[in-house]
Formats: structure tokens, C-alpha cells, sequence
């Protein structure tokens, strides 16, 4: 078997750590005993880049039970966990290509031998896959019957190809779920990026300035894990809506011109490109800690980072210091890359498993769908799914709800009852 991992001799610990994470995610546990049984993905192969995690094994597994000839590589060259790619090795016989820190070319090296595969299904987190099977692979787009696709930038890239008439197969939006984005980006992305930035540096939150930049799903959950934590929460947006959010939920809002002067420690989760530049490094105290949540390592404008310091040291892991001209220090963490899978583990199990319970069933769903080729768009999770997944989640954590009483589903579908 083909494979390109740090160390096979990883596995134990691997193992127990999928183990750990497989307690925390009941409903893909269910899906994986369904899977087994009724193999809906028989002979399906299917190519996965997604963060190679302890939860990411436990999908790879599902689908693996499921029928499906799965082969995995990563979606960032620093969020690989390497004795995850071993067990997946070792134990699964699922080949991964992946090796934490590996350089773009490697990285890209990695992404085409998951497509060497040949798949029908793609699965990706960011939309790399897709993007180098439409610009590079083309002779693989007519064998592929649909896509899915775990993150918000991912689905911007999708969105846009659509429009531009280029997307030649279907996707799934699987961060478009509600049982995704309403859970993974904001807690999730919450907690773990604040694991993130505690693991690379140690430093006590309680007092900080603490800047996060976009109020998105992902920004939301940093903004209110920072302010348990007894930080000075400060959020910047460009959009006036989310703004008044985070106003109304109790956060100074400023542009990053000012904020730049005031923080302490910067988070950017945006999904966008320079929010912090040049002028902004030149404004910050010295001994800032900057760091990215967001997909890709463009957020932070690391070039004009780097032409500004006089000198640049690694001052502890993942901790890159930038001495400007100015005399001050910038500690840039995890590389500018997504902080929460650079310095910590990523989101816990318990909120992968709705996220991953979406990718399962909406990879069941569209190999069900299979030769009835749905148009070639970026399609939602469908809205069974979503409800079924929390269902299943809210059950697995002991609670009910009620249910609509025959008068009140009249009601609601009633347009002529008022005061
Ligand atoms: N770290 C992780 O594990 C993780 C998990 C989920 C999503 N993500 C990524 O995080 C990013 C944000 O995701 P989201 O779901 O919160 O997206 P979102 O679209 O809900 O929110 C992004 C917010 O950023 C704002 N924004 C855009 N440009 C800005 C700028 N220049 N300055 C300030 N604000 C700006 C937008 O107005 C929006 O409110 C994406 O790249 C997504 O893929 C990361």
C-alpha cells in the first residue's frame, strides 16, 4: 500500500487517541454501526483532505465501514497529527498522505496522490482538492458524481466557481448545515483557538486586550471564550450588521487601525486576505501576539511582517518574534496558520461529531443519488439530515424537547387567526 506518513511506530498513541475521540461522538459512532451493516458506499472510492485529526480517523473509519476504498490527505500543511496518519495506516489500511510541517510542495505532492486515486467522491475542507481536480486533473472530473465540503472559505470558492460556470460536479455545503456551523465554527473555533494560543504561549488571558477580527460564526465563539477567560474583548468588522452584534453582545467595536494600537493579542477569523497589514504592525505594543483561526495564511500579511523586522528568532514553539525597526517585538504564532490545529488539537470530538455525522450522511446521500447527477452547483445539506443529526445529538446528551400538538401545527399553518 502507497503511503507517505511520518512514522508508522506512532500508532499506539494514535489509536488510543481515536479511541478517546470516538467516546465523545455518539452519532458517528451510530452512523458507523449502520455503515457496517448496510454498506452504502460499497466500492465507492472516495478522496478526503480534511485536517487529519483524532476525529478526522473516526470519519475515515465510518466511511471505510461503510464500504468506501478511502485514501486521506491533509487540508494544512501544520494541522496533520502524525500519529493519527499512522494508526489510519497501521490499524485501517486507509493510505494518508500527510506529514505535519510539510512544505507547499510537498503538500501539493500529497493532494495529487489522493486524486491518483481516482475517486468518485471528493471530500475536502477548503476546497484544494476541487481546485487542483478542475485546474490541473481534468481527466478525473467525468468519473466524479459529487463533492463535499466541510468549511465556510471552502464554500466561498465553491460558490464563486458556480457562478463562473467552471464547477464541473455537484457539491455538498456540509458548513452550510445548521448542526455544523452553529456548533463547530462558533464553539468549537471558540474554545480550541483560545487552547491554541494558551499551549503556544502560556500567557494569562485575564486583563489582555484581546482583538478578535471578524464576527462570523468563528469570531463570535473566540470573542465570548476570550471574555470568559477575563480578557478586554475588542472586535473589528467591516460589515455594519455583524457590528451591531457585537456591540449589543457587549464588545468594544473599532477599525484595525485603532485596535492595532490597543491589543495585546490579535486572533483573525475572517476568511479573508490582509486584515492585518503593514500599518497595523507599525501600531502595535511591543510583545503583541498575533494569530490566525481563519482558513488560510493570508489573514495576517505576513510578507509585510517579515520586510518590516530587522531580525526574526523562534522564540518558542510556534512562536516566531519579528523585532521591527521601531524596537518592538510581534510574536506571530503557528506560522499565521489556523492556530487551533497548529498549537492544540482542533475542535473537541464532542462538536466534530455533528459536523462529521453531516459529511457521512451527505456522502451517503449523494452516492445514493449517484447516476441521477444532480446539477453541477453547490448544494445544501439536505434539511432531513441536518434535523436528524440533532436529534440524535440532543438524545445521545440525555435531553428532550417537546412537540407540536395538533392545534398548534394548525396554527402555525394558519393565516387567519390574529387578536
Ligand atoms: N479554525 C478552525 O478550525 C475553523 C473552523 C471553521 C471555520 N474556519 C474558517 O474561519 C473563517 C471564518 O469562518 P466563519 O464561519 O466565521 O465565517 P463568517 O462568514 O461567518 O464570518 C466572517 C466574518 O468576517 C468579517 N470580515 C470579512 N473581512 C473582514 C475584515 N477585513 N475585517 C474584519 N472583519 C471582516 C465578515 O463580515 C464576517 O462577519 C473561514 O476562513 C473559515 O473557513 C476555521
Amino acid at each position: 500500500m502507497l503511503y507517505d506518513i511520518k512514522d508508522p511506530s506512532l500508532a499506539r498513541k494514535g489509536r488510543l487517541r481515536m479511541e478517546w475521540a470516538a467516546r465523545s461522538m455518539p452519532v458517528l459512532e451510530r452512523i458507523k454501526g449502520t455503515f457496517a451493516r448496510t454498506k452504502p458506499l460499497k466500492g465507492l472510492r472516495i478522496s478526503a483532505c480534511l485536517h487529519v485529526t483524532s476525529e478526522t480517523a473516526n470519519l475515515m473509519e465510518a466511511l471505510k465501514l461503510g464500504g468506501a476504498d478511502v485514501r486521506l490527505c491533509a487540508s494544512n500543511p501544520l494541522s496533520t497529527q502524525d500519529d493519527i496518519t499512522a494508526v489510519l495506516v497501521k490499524d485501517h489500511g486507509i493510505p494518508v498522505f500527510a506529514v505535519k510541517g510539510e512544505n507547499a510542495r510537498t503538500y501539493y505532492r500529497h493532494i495529487n496522490q489522493a486524486l491518483d486515486h481516482g475517486p468518485v467522491i471528493t471530500m475536502d475542507d477548503g476546497a484544494d482538492l476541487v481546485s487542483v481536480a478542475h485546474e490541473r486533473r481534468k481527466e478525473l472530473l467525468p468519473a466524479l458524481i459529487g463533492g463535499t465540503e466541510e468549511t465556510t472559505t471552502g464554500v466561498i470558492r465553491l460558490r464563486s466557481m458556480a457562478r463562473s460556470g467552471i464547477l464541473r460536479y455537484p457539491i455538498v455545503a456540509v458548513n452550510d448545515a445548521r448542526t455544523k456551523h452553529l456548533f463547530d465554527n462558533r464553539y468549537g473555533t471558540g474554545q480550541s483557538t483560545i487552547d491554541g494560543i494558551l499551549r503556544a504561549t502560556n500567557v494569562l488571558l485575564a486583563g489582555l486586550k484581546f482583538v478578535v477580527a471578524g464576527y462570523g460564526m468563528c469570531g463570535k465563539g473566540v470573542a465570548m471564550r476570550a471574555r470568559g477567560a477575563g480578557a478586554h474583548v475588542i472586535v473589528t468588522e467591516i460589515d455594519p450588521i455583524r457590528a451591531i452584534e457585537a456591540v449589543l453582545d457587549g464588545f468594544e467595536v473599532m477599525p484595525m487601525a485603532k485596535a492595532a494600537a490597543a491589543g495585546d493579542v490579535f486572533v483573525t477569523v475572517t476568511g479573508n486576505k490582509g486584515v492585518i497589514r503593514r500599518e497595523h504592525f507599525l501600531r502595535m505594543k511591543d510583545g503583541a501576539l498575533v494569530a490566525n483561526s481563519g482558513h488560510f495564511n493570508v489573514e495576517i500579511d505576513i510578507p509585510a511582517l517579515r520586510g518590516l523586522a530587522k531580525s526574526k528568532r523562534q522564540v518558542r514553539e510556534l512562536v516566531d518574534e519579528y523585532v521591527l525597526g521601531n524596537g518592538r517585538r510581534i510574536n506571530l504564532l503557528g506560522e499565521g496558520r489556523l492556530i487551533n490545529l497548529a498549537a492544540a488539537e482542533g475542535h473537541p470530538a464532542m462538536v466534530m461529531d455533528m459536523s462529521f455525522a453531516n459529511q457521512a450522511l451527505s456522502v451517503r446521500w449523494l452516492a445514493a443519488k449517484g447516476a441521477e447527477r444532480l446539477e453541477r452547483a453547490v448544494h445544501p445539506v439536505p434539511a432531513a439530515i441536518d434535523e436528524e443529526i440533532a436529534s440524535l445529538k440532543l438524545a445521545s446528551m440525555g435531553h428532550s424537547i417537546d412537540r407540536l400538538t395538533a392545534a398548534q401545527i394548525r396554527y402555525l399553518a394558519d393565516w387567519k387567526e390574529g387578536t
